[in-house]
């Protein structure tokens, strides 16, 4: 007898959307059945290998006995947080550091230790989509704040960001270096962030998981620096762009607000803990970073050369060069990005090739916002990048719902 008819799912069950980055895979399976070769832009999946040392930590796992770690983390990888930060120039006490599955984790826990059901999160538009997931699973609202791709996605000025401030604004969620833009926020715009949370009493989410992949500036910023308002501030981090390992779902979530601690850390108990392996081999990756993220960054640097040189000499396109992360989002001579980005999948091809990006609008939250803009992800090597540009502007020359000139 079919029961499953009479009981609906919950509004969050509704009401959660799918990633643009994935939705597009359907379009992709079919291609690459009719035999295309596909070059994957789309995604945030580094191409390159991870640590030796991670790899290592995990096939010399000893025990045949896997148990869960501690809900905090394993003691260690704590530490080796510590010292990590210690090296960005920020103490926290161990205290103040949970080991996350991966800053994904993270990002849920402090949404849910800042805000209540209704509550309202600032964020800047485009951004990571996956914060309006998290939104949706928690029923905060965000609030977005649209930037200019024509100041290459840097903060707009303060009041643009203050006048959204309700009485339920609870905290400013953002990303720098940032997915899926590449700005990388200056001190300059991290201060303006502090004086208004300080301001307007609300938390800073700051999520770091891109902090070493930047091309011209430190590799050290923190929005944990900003002493006004440090102690309001939640860190996100994760090691997985950074150390090439988004598979090893280890992340962190750094904050000395203590309130926040307290029910992070029951939030921590509930989920019992972090994958333990996975936990333990990252801990030589945490001790000395540099050693394989600043190799890292030219590699990333160099790519981004490659892709915004290309796109820049494309008629009609208008880019930034981006400053950090490895994203270049474009405004495209384009009807729709999401059209585009399907036609490429179901209509174009060059040498048996074709090309798979991410529609802009999905890092939007205000409808029609977007519609122009496409992400590339600059995760294959420079050959491949170089093929892809050429993808892209033979197929522009083509495409039905070319706009302008
Ligand atoms: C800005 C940002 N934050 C967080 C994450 C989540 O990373 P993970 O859960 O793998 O640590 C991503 C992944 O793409 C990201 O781009």
């Amino acid at each position: 007898m079919l029961t499953g008819n009479k009981v609906s799912a919950s509004v969050r069950a509704r009401d959660a959307l799918p990633s643009p980055i994935r939705k597009l895979t359907p379009l992709a399976d079919r291609a690459l059945a009719d035999g295309v070769s596909i070059l994957h832009l789309n995604i945030g999946q580094p191409d390159l290998a991870a640590p030796d040392a991670l790899i290592e930590g995990i096939q010399q796992y000893e025990s045949r006995i896997l148990p869960y770690a501690p809900s905090q983390g394993v003691a260690g990888t704590v530490r080796a947080w510590q010292r990590y930060y210690q090296q960005v120039g920020v103490h926290y006490d161990v205290s103040q550091i949970l080991v996350t599955s991966g800053g994904s984790e993270a990002l849920l826990f402090a949404l849910m230790a800042v805000a209540d059901p209704g509550d309202e999160v600032i964020c800047f538009e485009p951004t990571y989509a996956n914060y309006f997931g998290f939104a949706v699973m928690t029923s905060v609202r965000i609030v977005p704040v649209p930037l200019d791709p024509g100041n290459g996605y840097h903060l707009p000025p303060a009041e643009e960001i203050e006048r959204r401030i309700t009485p339920r604004t609870r905290a400013i969620l953002f990303c720098s270096p940032g997915n899926p833009t590449g700005a990388v926020f200056s001190y300059d715009e991290l201060n303006v962030i502090s004086d208004i949370a300080a301001r307007h009493n609300l938390f800073v989410i700051s999520d770091e998981t891109y902090r070493e992949i930047v091309f011209e500036g430190p590799r050290d910023m923190s929005m944990a620096k900003v002493e006004p308002t440090a102690d309001q501030t939640i860190i996100v981090d994760s090691v997985s762009k950074r150390f090439s390992a988004t598979g090893a779902r280890i992340g962190c979530l750094a904050t000395r607000h203590q309130g926040v601690l307290d029910g992070i850390h029951r939030f921590a108990q509930a989920r019992l803990s972090a994958p333990t392996v996975e936990q333990r081999a990252v801990i030589p990756l945490l001790e000395e970073p540099r050693a394989y993220t600043d190799p890292l960054a030219e590699i990333y640097r160099s790519r981004r050369d490659v892709v915004y040189s290309e796109l820049e000499r494309i008629p009609g396109a208008f880019v930034r060069k981006p400053e950090g992360a490895f994203y270049i989002f474009a405004v495209l001579p384009i009807d729709d990005g999401d059209r585009f980005a399907s036609w490429l999948l179901t209509d174009f091809r060059l040498d048996g090739e074709t090309l798979m990006i991410s529609p802009g609008d999905g890092f939007y939250l205000t409808p029609g916002l977007g519609t122009s803009e496409v992400r590339f992800a600059y995760v294959l090597e420079d050959n491949a990048l170089r093929r892809g540009m050429r993808i892209l502007r033979e197929a522009l020359a083509v495409y039905p719902g070319r706009t302008e000139e």
